[in-house]
């Protein structure tokens, strides 16, 4: 037995686990000889932490301070084993003295023979009946989660020894006092007398895994943020607790992979700031939300502030799911900055802002909105510079006093697609590929705070200026005109280029009967081709009318009002 927990410490002390503190779960599911090995025969009997294990253990060689071992060590990924294994090299006796001197004497007093030295283990077979050992409370320099595969080798004058771990591993990462371990506290940037603790894994690790249950962890009671940074891998669970522990904010930063743990009562700090994070895979459901707003909290404390800004930088991102930004309110920040999503899915971002809050997606790259991808009320909302693939109807929605749309780059935006009330709309600079009828058609003029302006002296405005269009379907281009013709409205329509035939665009002698709203129609177009508003058109029809985009479903007939 001496080698089994000799395995598990090495399973869990890599030289490179120094840094990091952790409180772990482990249950041990079975070790047995590599091929070719008859390092260890053992057999097991009952399950979780009263497993027993019998059978022996062979020792080729002595096992003393200076012995030196190699571990591939592999997480299972949904019953696979990772490719690539870590391998870490390190001396057996000092990570035994180090980190799990309890365990090591309980092997010890089990073996039989039993093992007398501090760390040297004699040669020979040593047998084990139904021992248990006591793994709770181990205190152990590594985080993580999952069923992981730890292959040891070691060799000396010519033999080896070799034997395969399975276990399950459940590791959290442990404050215990500041500038040990990883953690640092400075005073607080915010509040005098409170502590900005940070989390740093040691960056010259290959392997850190750190798991950081924010409200469950030892903190000292000054605590006001966290950050964690330069870690492999942080997984992160809000789990609510009973305690209540005053951190303002969480930053992660400089972060291979971030994984939110689905927990079941979320509690968020006020503010969240990720950045430089290379991979999210997915965003679930119920990610971000307020607290307050949860019915069921029963052994949880209720924050006094709920979460309120959340900003994004420099993030790859798979999914972001379903109510994953659950109806958050009252925002006072809300900025992605260098964001990559795959897809954001139906209703995924629903957010309310603070008077005079601007919402902010800058020199971002989004693959597919999905209706109510964002669901946004606020004074202002900003998208800039970003690039998106498919936009689809009512993909962009809400009410917001001034809405920009500037220096994007849309490869579709579908009917409907961005469905917006607002003051005032400017979309400018922007390249869109492929443009459906009806895209821009739900942009209308109306307001968030009626009742506190005067409509009577009110002007809205439209400013579509500088746009570049390379295929549009018919009635693409225009906004909800008929709706802008009810109120004093500025409209620009400028500069833009539109590589097809404005005629086709918008049917000015069109033999059809255009029937009511012609007027309001004649006039957009008329301004559209006024030669002062300098709108270019390149006259070539196979790009515009008549022509439908792949994406379309149906053979809709031509949108005239
Ligand atoms: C703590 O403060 C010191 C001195 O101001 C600074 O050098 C150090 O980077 C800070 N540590 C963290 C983790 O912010
Ligand atoms: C990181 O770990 C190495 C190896 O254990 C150690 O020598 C080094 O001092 C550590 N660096 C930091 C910043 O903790
Ligand atoms: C971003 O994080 C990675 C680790 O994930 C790190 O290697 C890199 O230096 C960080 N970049 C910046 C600009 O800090
Ligand atoms: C969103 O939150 C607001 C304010 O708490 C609430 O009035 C509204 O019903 C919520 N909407 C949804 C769809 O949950
Ligand atoms: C989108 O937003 C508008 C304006 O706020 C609203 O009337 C509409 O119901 C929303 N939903 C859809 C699916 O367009
Ligand atoms: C759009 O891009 C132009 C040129 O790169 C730049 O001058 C302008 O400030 C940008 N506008 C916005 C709103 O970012
Ligand atoms: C229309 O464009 C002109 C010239 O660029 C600008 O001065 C004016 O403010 C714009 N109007 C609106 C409503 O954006």
């Amino acid at each position: 037995m001496a080698q089994i927990k000799l395995i598990f410490v090495f399973l869990l002390y890599g030289k490179t686990f120094l840094v990091v503190n952790s409180v772990s779960n482990i249950t041990p599911e079975s070790i047995t000889p590599c091929e070719d090995t008859d390092s260890v025969s053992l057999t097991t009997k009952g399950e979780g932490e009263s497993k027993a294990w019998t059978g022996s253990v062979n020792v080729p060689f002595e096992i003393d301070p200076n012995t030196e071992f190699t571990m591939d060590f592999r997480w299972y990924k949904n019953d696979e084993l990772e490719k690539n294994g870590k391998i870490l090299k390190g001396k057996a006796c000092y990570y035994i003295q180090k980190f799990a001197e309890n365990i090591w004497k309980q092997i010890k007093k089990a073996a039989n023979p039993p093992i007398d030295g501090e760390c040297t283990v004699k040669s020979g077979k040593y047998e084990f009946v139904d021992f248990v050992p006591q793994l709770n409370n181990m205190f152990i320099p590594i985080g993580g989660t999952g069923k992981a595969n730890a292959k040891i080798t070691m060799t000396k004058d010519g033999k080896t020894f070799c034997a395969v771990v399975i276990a399950d591993l459940n590791l959290r990462t442990n404050f215990e006092k500041c500038d040990i371990k990883g953690w640092t506290c400075n005073n607080s940037v915010e509040v005098a007398g409170k502590h900005d603790l940070t989390f740093r894994c040691n960056t010259t690790l290959t392997t850190q895994d750190v798991q950081i249950w924010l409200w469950q962890f030892a903190s000292p009671a000054t605590i006001t943020s966290l950050t964690i940074e330069n870690c492999e891998r942080v997984e992160l669970a809000f789990g609510c607790s009973a305690e209540n522990k005053p951190i303002q904010w969480l930053k992660l930063r400089n972060i291979g992979t971030v994984d939110f743990l689905s927990v079941p009562l979320i509690h968020n700090p006020p503010m969240i700031i990720i950045q430089n994070v290379t991979n999210i895979e997915t965003i679930r459901r119920d990610t971000f939300l307020q607290m307050k707003k949860t019915l069921y909290k029963p052994g949880c404390f209720i924050p006094i502030t709920d979460l309120h800004s959340i900003v994004l930088k420099d993030v790859n991102i798979g999914r972001i799911e379903t109510e994953a930004f659950k109806n958050i309110t009252d925002m006072k920040k809300f900025e992605m900055e260098n964001v990559k999503i795959n897809r954001v899915e139906y209703g995924a971002i629903r957010l309310s802002f603070e008077p005079d809050v601007v919402g902010l997606v800058k020199n971002s790259n989004i693959g597919v909105m999905e209706p109510l991808a964002f669901q946004l009320v606020g004074d202002g909302f900003s998208m800039l510079n970003t690039k998106i693939d498919n936009m689809w109807g009512s993909s962009l929605n809400g009410t917001i006093y001034d809405f920009e749309f500037s220096n994007n780059s849309v490869s579709m935006i579908q009917a409907g697609a961005i469905a917006l009330l607002a003051k005032n709309v400017y979309m400018n600079n922007n390249l869109f590929r492929d443009i459906e009828s009806g895209a821009f058609r739900k942009i209308s003029p109306g307001l968030l705070h009626d009742s506190q302006r005067n409509f009577g002296t009110l002007y809205f405005s439209y400013d579509f200026k500088n746009n570049l269009i390379e295929h549009v379907e018919d009635g693409g281009i225009r906004p909800d005109i008929e709706a802008y013709k009810n109120v004093a409205t500025h409209i620009n329509y400028t500069e833009n280029v539109l590589q097809c035939s404005c005629e086709a665009v918008s049917w000015l002698g069109a033999e059809v009967d255009l029937g009511f709203g012609y007027s309001v129609l004649k006039d957009f177009n008329t301004m559209i081709l006024d030669p002062s508003n300098k709108n270019t058109c390149n006259f070539n029809p196979c790009m515009c009318f008549g022509v439908r985009s792949p994406y379309k479903r149906s053979s809709a007939t031509a949108l005239v009002f």
